[in-house]
């Protein structure tokens, strides 16, 4: 059996995905070890929504690495259907984030600037205008930013398209394989070890999102992730009941393909249960209701959950591991790792090759910056 690898990545959702296909693509020889099966956690559990303005309330290095990676998914949606014939359903109807307090009109509003200054494209609507454009909106909705490059994906294709262009190209994909400990000497990483056996690699790359911290801390780190819980609820409207997808504070409103409307998310801090709960369920129907009155004709679908990896100041953890060469972290990537994907496994990519990656200032995302 084949043990010796040129990188190993530990995780299997789409943020390992991303990264094991860009490694690919580069020629190495990438296995992924995944202690379940390939994207069954967070990455199974989100919306697909690319709000690189939506959900960015200043301007800083996350914004800036939102914008870059949005900004890559029409050639990658080209490219991973090219290799792996899936669609990744990439939507460009915009977004409205919505106001329903007069506050919340003046903190929106407050943002236009920032984000023109980027070169972005936003634009007040007041509530009129709003329902002018999204009828179905109630007259609970104040006004809101319009945002016509924030988009989505189908975020379960997407994990899976990145799976399998990355098997095209030779990744081997382990599942049911859990990532117990490291494999450390003299500075450098030399492995992994799985209740399967050891596998070998001078290139090791830690995606295991919201599982991150054990496995750091035996390096180490005393890294300050931790987990934060998501439920989400789908229902059909016959014929679709918006064009738009609406963010609101505490609710969000997707509109997938053939009437499919995802409404997410609850939040809640410090645990792994996956439980879907129904005062979870109650709390978003409740907010969905007041912002589309109509739901409530539309055909129940399903709920799910899922577990987000959130860090103390809400940046993602991107480096390499201050004493142990070659051994990456790529996670903290909380509510946007569909968003921040495709950048994520370039900028690990170039980390590995040792290139310098120089679009975006890296040293806020460093695994040893201090902790809050
Ligand atoms: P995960 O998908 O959780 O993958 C980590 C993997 O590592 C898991 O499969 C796990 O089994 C595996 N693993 C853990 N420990 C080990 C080990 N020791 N050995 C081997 N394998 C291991 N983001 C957006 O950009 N847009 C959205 O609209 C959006 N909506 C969301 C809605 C909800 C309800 C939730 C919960 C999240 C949402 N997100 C969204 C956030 C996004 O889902 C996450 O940021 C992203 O999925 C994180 O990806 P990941 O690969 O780091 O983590
Ligand atoms: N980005 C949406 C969520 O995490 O719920």
């Amino acid at each position: 059996m084949v043990n010796h690898y040129d990188a190993i990545v530990v995780g299997g959702g789409v943020i390992g995905s991303s990264v094991a296909y860009s490694l690919a693509k580069r020629g190495l020889n990438v296995i992924i070890l995944e202690k379940e099966r390939l994207a069954s956690q967070a990455s199974q559990a989100a919306a697909g929504m690319l709000a690189a303005q939506a959900e960015m309330t200043e301007a800083g290095p996350l914004f800036e690495l939102s914008r870059k990676s949005r900004n890559m998914f029409p050639s990658l949606a080209d490219e991973l259907k090219e290799q792996s014939g899936i669609d990744i359903i990439l939507t460009n109807k915009g977004m409205f984030k919505i106001a329903v307090t007069e506050q919340q009109v003046n903190e929106y509003k407050q943002m236009i600037s920032f984000q023109r200054e980027a070169g972005e494209q936003v634009e007040w609507y007041t509530g009129d205008e709003l329902r002018d454009k999204e009828p179905a909106l109630s007259k609970l909705v104040l006004g809101g930013l319009y945002l016509p490059n924030d988009g989505h994906v189908s975020a379960p294709e997407l994990s899976l398209a990145f799976a399998k262009s990355a098997a095209k190209l030779g990744v081997t994909i382990q599942e049911y394989t859990e990532v117990f400990s490291f494999i450390l000497e003299n500075g450098r990483v030399k492995g992994v070890k799985t209740e399967q056996g050891e596998l070998q690699s001078e290139n090791v790359i830690v995606t295991t999102g919201a599982w991150s911290r054990r496995l750091l801390r035996e390096t180490g780190i005393e890294s300050s992730d931790y987990p934060v819980k998501g439920e989400c609820f789908s229902v059909i409207f016959q014929k679709p009941i918006l064009e738009s997808t609406i963010f609101s504070h505490g609710c969000y409103l997707v509109p997938k393909e053939g009437g499919r409307l995802i409404v997410g998310a609850t939040m809640k801090e410090n645990t792994f249960d996956r439980k879907v709960t129904v005062d979870g369920i109650a709390s978003l129907l409740d907010k969905a209701k007041r912002l589309l009155p109509n739901i409530v004709h539309a055909e129940w679908e399903k709920t799910w959950a899922g577990i987000r990896p959130q860090t103390a100041d809400s940046i993602p953890y991107l480096g390499e591991h201050p004493e142990w060469q070659g051994l990456f972290i790529a996670t903290g990537h909380y509510r946007n790792g569909i968003l921040l994907s495709p950048i994520t496994g370039e900028i690990i990519a170039d980390l590995v090759e040792k290139k310098p990656y120089n679009d975006v200032d890296l040293t806020p995302f460093c695994v040893h910056r201090p902790l809050l």
